[in-house]
């Protein structure tokens, strides 16, 4: 071989970078920093028998690559089909009040109250009040379609079927096969037995070294076992700030009540109630509250448990989450005193 030869443009290193390139490309050009409530175009499926539409992701505005945001609106003494799916999804109650029935098990539900209802288990929602029933599903239905696993599944009105039980070989031995075995086994039992519901009733949010008051709704800690989807309410004082920080995507910041602003990479996008702030790239960004009266309340939602911890393992040492400087001190200082 000499060092002048010519590059073949078929080489597996040209196909790549075309393809590589070409997707951060369009990937930049697409993105939005915002996904507005006024763009949901919510239409009613006679097969769902409810008024279904995107917030991010799916058909929206806001393309989105790892989770998505949908609107399920559910008419009173409606009751939805039964559907399941291959993406985990987690439904905020935004208003009314039902129960939503996975695997043969009914969790009742009303306003800011949360239900996972996780990925392959037949499952349906029933409004039982008298108003509509609206509820935000985020799911991860994106990064599940990236690994080219979609699945969608609706019957109807066949009751949601308890999960199916595993296949496992009856006699056991102790090799790595088996172990493979066992250690799938209890995962998914654990999964399967896991929390579903969290009733807005039993949350307290609770003053946070970012300059907001906060709760987790659905987290590891709290008993759940999602795909790594996790979701915090936080509250923003009247005229407050979050403090400014920075971590990769993706995280979706949904304004269940309140109007404001957030800085992202130095640009102001301005938000109120139904609106959903969107951290795509890893940039400083601060939240706002504009109001100088009313708290803001927000749902953030990512998958860090998951994703985001696997983006630390794999870039590591490059810090990937960072809060404003001063910010670790202060903190400390908090650790320091509880602990005396
Ligand atoms: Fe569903
Ligand atoms: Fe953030």
């Amino acid at each position: 071989m000499k060092g002048t030869e010519v590059f073949d443009p078929r080489s597996h290193y040209f196909v790549q970078r075309r393809r590589r390139f070409g997707f951060l490309e369009d990937w930049r050009q697409r993105r939005r920093a915002i996904a507005r409530g006024d763009d949901v175009r919510l239409e009613r499926s006679p097969a769902r028998r409810a008024a279904f539409g995107f917030l991010a992701g799916g058909d929206s505005k806001v393309p989105m690559r790892v989770i998505d945001a949908r609107i399920l609106e559910v008419a009173p003494g409606e009751t939805t089909s039964t559907h399941r799916h291959a993406y985990d999804a987690v439904c905020f109650v935004l208003g009314g009040k039902g129960q939503t029935e996975i695997a043969g098990e009914r969790y009742a539900w009303s306003k800011y109250d949360t239900v996972h209802t996780p990925a392959l288990s037949w499952h349906r929602h029933r409004n039982t009040g008298t108003e509509p029933a609206r509820l935000l599903a985020i799911t991860d239905a994106p990064l599940v379609s990236a690994f080219g696993l979609a699945r969608l599944e609706d019957i109807g009105d066949e009751p949601p079927a308890p999960d199916e039980p595993l296949h496992l070989p009856m006699a056991r031995s102790g090799t790595a096969y088996e172990r493979e075995l066992a250690a799938a086994a209890a995962s998914w039992q654990e999964r399967q037995q896991a929390r579903r519901h969290t009733a807005c009733a039993d949350v307290t949010l609770r003053a946070s070294p970012k300059g907001s008051r906060s709760a987790l709704l659905v987290d590891r800690s709290l008993g759940y076992r999602t795909t790594g989807i996790s979701l915090a309410m936080f509250e923003i004082r009247p005229g407050g700030a979050q403090s400014k920080h920075r971590h990769p995507g993706e995280a979706l910041l949904y304004i269940v009540d309140g109007e404001g602003y957030s800085v992202i990479d130095d640009v102001k996008h301005e938000w109120r109630t139904g609106d959903a702030a969107i951290v795509h790239q890893y940039v400083w960004h601060q939240h706002f509250n504009a109001s100088a009266e009313r708290p803001a309340t927000v749902i953030r939602m990512h998958m860090w448990e998951s994703v985001i911890e696997m983006m630390q393992a794999a870039m590591d040492p490059v810090p990937l989450y960072e809060d404003e400087p001063g910010l670790e001190e202060r903190m400390r200082e908090v650790v320091g005193a509880m602990e005396d």
